[in-house]
């Protein structure tokens, strides 16, 4: 988790951020995460599940470095994949192919029989996004023989107030099968001999910070999954996807077990406590508990509008969360040294205007030789990529206030080299 001492240093896992900085000697940017955080985590979320079958399948698409997901496969958890990529990493970071899930709208044929093949018997569910999918699915199935397990994504027309580019469960959304379609669903699903219905799921958006609409989803689910088995028999699991939201700053009401606690509870009030609970948390599970490291490399002033601005070495490239969804997350000096503060427009070194973290207030008689971007930990590294040439960020693991592993950052010989059309 991230800190201050009495001294004024940032901290993670208690230990000051510049001393692991310089035990992992790999400059900056870098990411560093606290593994013990995102573990207890885990275990929170558990313990709000609380008694009766779940699997909290993280979704990897927040967080992929193997590191972070040994720690989490190590408590129990399972993975939500969104790619065959996605699918490959988590079987080779040790996770039984019976605790995966794969979601995705268009997933690709290759994909499709990767799941069906993982661990020799497939995964846990192939989750089917729509009507035409099913059919697909059931084609490579009887193509190889295979009895593919399937849930239905349910889109549930619950829209949740949250950026516009990760709210996933409203009508207008290209996300699930809609309620109007889910007949059909269920008809492709009893026509294919090679498919086995086995869940419920949706996944309505990202950064809720209330149960509210946690809560009227999965009612949703549990509606629909009864009125199937009275039909048509039993369903093993309904998922109700991830989205828990995190504190950037200006709190968060719900903390991942609440989320478990209340799903829970929706469960009984349904009746339907035979089934087990899926959830696929992302950013909850390791967005707290990531920071990301920039060196500033100067300050500027216009003398016209006396805006400062703050330049650092890590970029949109680095974190696209701010450009991309004007996501606020708080900068502060690694080391707070009780300078005199003023407001800084922080912006990395991309030729982008939208290369621009936000205006923060941080020490300016000296400014800063450092700052930590915080809350980090999801959808960071993930989504960095090597615009202008730069470089993937370095990564640091944490584990009991020391430096466990380091992913170096990358050297740019590597992207020139992909430039000329070589791996390396
Ligand atoms: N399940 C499915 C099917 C999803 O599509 C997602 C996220 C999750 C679970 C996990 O959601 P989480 O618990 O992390 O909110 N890049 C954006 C977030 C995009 C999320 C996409 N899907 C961001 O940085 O805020």
């Amino acid at each position: 988790m991230f800190g201050r001492n009495a001294q004024g240093h940032a901290t993670l896992g208690g230990t000051p951020i510049s001393t692991l900085l310089d035990a992992a000697k790999c400059g900056t940017p870098a990411y560093l995460y606290d593994l013990d955080g995102v573990r207890a985590a885990a275990r929170s979320l558990a313990e709000g599940l609380g008694e009766g079958p779940s699997l909290v399948a993280f979704a990897t698409k927040a967080n992929s470095a193997a590191p972070v997901l040994r720690v989490l496969f190590a408590e129990g958890c399972g993975a939500d994949v969104v790619s065959g990529a996605e699918l490959a990493l988590a079987l080779r970071a040790g996770l039984s192919a019976d605790k995966i899930v794969f979601s995705g709208v268009a997933k690709q044929d290759d994909e499709i029989d990767r799941a069906l093949h993982a661990g020799g018997t497939g995964i846990y569910a192939i989750q089917a996004e729509s009507v035409e999918e099913i059919a697909r699915v059931a084609v490579r199935a009887s193509a190889q023989g295979r009895k593919a397990r399937v849930s239905l994504r349910v889109n549930p027309g619950i829209a949740i107030d949250t950026h516009a580019h990760v709210a996933t469960g409203h009508d207008e959304a290209k996300f699930g099968i809609a309620r109007a379609d889910l007949a059909d669903a269920f008809a492709a699903v009893d026509r294919a001999s090679s498919v086995t219905l086995v869940g419920v799921s949706s996944h309505i958006g990202s950064t809720q910070t209330t149960t509210a609409h946690y809560e009227a989803a999965a009612r949703v689910l549990f509606d629909i999954a009864r009125a199937r088995e009275a039909a048509r028999g039993p369903l093993e699991f309904v998922d109700a996807g991830g989205g828990f939201g995190i504190d950037y700053g200006n709190g968060c009401a719900a903390s991942p077990a609440d989320f478990g606690r209340a799903l829970r509870a929706a469960q009984k009030e349904a009746g339907a406590s035979h089934l087990r609970l899926v959830v696929e948390p992302g950013r909850a599970l390791v967005g707290p508990y990531g920071v990301l490291v920039a060196t500033v490399i100067q300050t500027k002033v216009s003398s016209s509008s006396g805006r400062r601005w703050l330049m650092i070495d890590a970029g949109m490239n680095d974190l696209i969360r701010p450009a991309l969804y004007q996501a606020r997350h708080r900068i502060e000096p690694l080391h707070d040294d009780g300078a005199p503060s003023a407001a800084f427009r922080v912006v990395g070194p991309i030729c982008e205007s939208s290369d621009d973290f936000g205006s923060y207030e941080l020490p300016a008689d000296p400014a800063p030789h450092k700052v930590v971007i915080r809350d980090s930990g999801a959808y960071g590294f993930t989504m960095a990529s090597n615009y202008n040439g730069r470089p993937l960020p370095a990564e640091v693991f944490v584990s009991g206030g020391r430096v466990a592993e380091v992913f170096p950052r990358r050297d740019h010989d590597v992207w020139i080299a992909s430039r000329f059309g070589a791996a390396k």
